[in-house]
């Protein structure tokens, strides 16, 4: 970006419980680091002073937690404790940055594990209190839903998104940053959860969504078959908990035999995928939207990807991803959705947030948000 376009006018503004006013300039200058511990990713990322994403880094603890066939909290908080610090740094150093180059601190502050999120909350307002700049706690699902703006040709809002991660699975009205209205959601296992817990039942390791797709691969279609789960009923929910009882019991029998698996991930995965297409193409054509943005963990899948763009071809609406790497848990999605919001003005009160449970629907848009994304 020209220099010439940045505003230098400094904003003064008074964070809610904090009796000194902090100097920080106006949103194109602002650089945000970011902490992501909502689960068994730690992560950290840079964003802004005009360059948007400037530095990140992801540290999976799929290792740590495989041996127990899914994540334990306890080890998760703990691994977060040792990982942060060092991860800070060296997104710093990456970025080229000094702590005092950084204008603000957000952090994932929910939903999630509760000690998880505490401890990327307490690093965050730690700086933030050392580094005398303000704080800012960020919805986990508020970042996926915004994490294709990453990329060099964003969408723009209004879209539907279609959230699928390991815990959510949601079709989303999004207007605007903040304004956000759940049209359908799962009632019972979320997409990843229920990938997650068929890939246990095949065998897979922990968390094996990514694997029973890979194994799907190798699978014949229509060698077995399962339901699509809620399509007779009115409305955007889904119900994915009976597709994963589907393939225990078409499992049976077949224990030992890799080419029945493979036939049987091949039939979860187009089952799922299929619903979750049908829904979606509900609501597109009750919202009228004509951008679908795909997010979360199970949005790297590469089958619904592909039926999701044909479903967009087919309708005249454009499909925005984020890569596979901003699909899954990272800080660069809590960075954007931070540097927004910090942008317009928002403040943490004092104290630390953090909530296990955090709807969606109970966030509102900040006070005004001229100047909030980058490129
Ligand atoms: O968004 P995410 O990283 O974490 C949550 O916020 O939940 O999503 C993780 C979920 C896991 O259930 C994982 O198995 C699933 O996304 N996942 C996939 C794929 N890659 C990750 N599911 C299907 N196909 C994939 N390629
Ligand atoms: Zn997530």
């Amino acid at each position: 970006m020209l220099r010439a376009k940045i505003k230098v006018r400094l904003r003064y503004a008074y964070p809610k419980g904090c009796c000194r006013p902090y100097p920080y300039p106006a949103g194109e200058l602002l650089n945000v680091l970011a902490i992501e511990s909502s689960c068994d990713e730690s992560a950290v990322a840079i964003y802004g002073g005009g360059q948007g994403l400037r530095a990140q880094g992801v540290y999976s603890q799929i290792e740590l937690h495989a041996v127990w066939g899914g994540v334990v909290p306890e080890l998760a908080s703990r691994d977060h404790i040792r990982c942060l610090a060092p991860m800070i740094s060296q997104v710093l150093l990456e970025a080229g940055l000094s702590a005092a180059d950084i204008n603000g601190v957000v952090y994932t502050a929910g939903p999630g594990l509760i000690g998880a999120l505490l401890v990327g909350a307490g690093i965050a307002k730690s700086l933030a209190f050392a580094w005398k700049v303000p704080a800012l706690g960020i919805n986990h699902l508020e970042g996926h839903l915004l994490a294709p703006l990453l990329e060099a040709d964003p969408p723009s809002f209004p879209y539907l998104a279609l959230l699928v991660s390991g815990g959510h699975t949601m079709l989303v009205d999004v207007q605007g940053l903040g304004s956000y209205r759940i049209l359908g959601e799962s009632l019972d296992d979320a997409a990843g959860e229920a990938f997650d817990k068929t890939a246990k039942l095949l065998g897979l390791a922990y968390p094996g969504g990514a694997r029973l797709a890979a194994l799907a691969e190798t699978g014949v279609a229509g060698r077995f078959r399962f339901p699509r789960p809620m399509l007779d009923r009115p409305g955007f929910d889904f119900s994915f908990s009976g597709l994963k009882t589907a393939a225990l019991l078409a499992l049976r029998g077949h224990e030992d035999d890799l080419v029945a698996k493979a036939d049987l991930a091949r039939a979860f995965e187009d089952a799922l995928v299929d619903t979750l297409a049908i829904k979606t193409e509900r609501a597109l054509v009750a919202t009228g939207h004509k951008t679908l943005v795909v997010a979360g963990g199970v949005g790297a899948n590469v089958r619904l990807r592909a039926r999701l763009v044909e479903l967009g071809r087919k309708m005249a609406v454009r499909t925005a991803y984020p890569r596979p790497e901003f699909c899954t848990d990272n800080a660069a999605m809590i960075a954007l959705a931070g540097h927004a919001r910090l942008s317009a003005g928002e403040r943490d009160p004092i104290g630390v947030l953090a909530r296990a449970r955090w709807p969606l629907d109970d966030l509102v848009p900040p006070p005004s948000i001229s100047g909030a994304f980058e490129a």
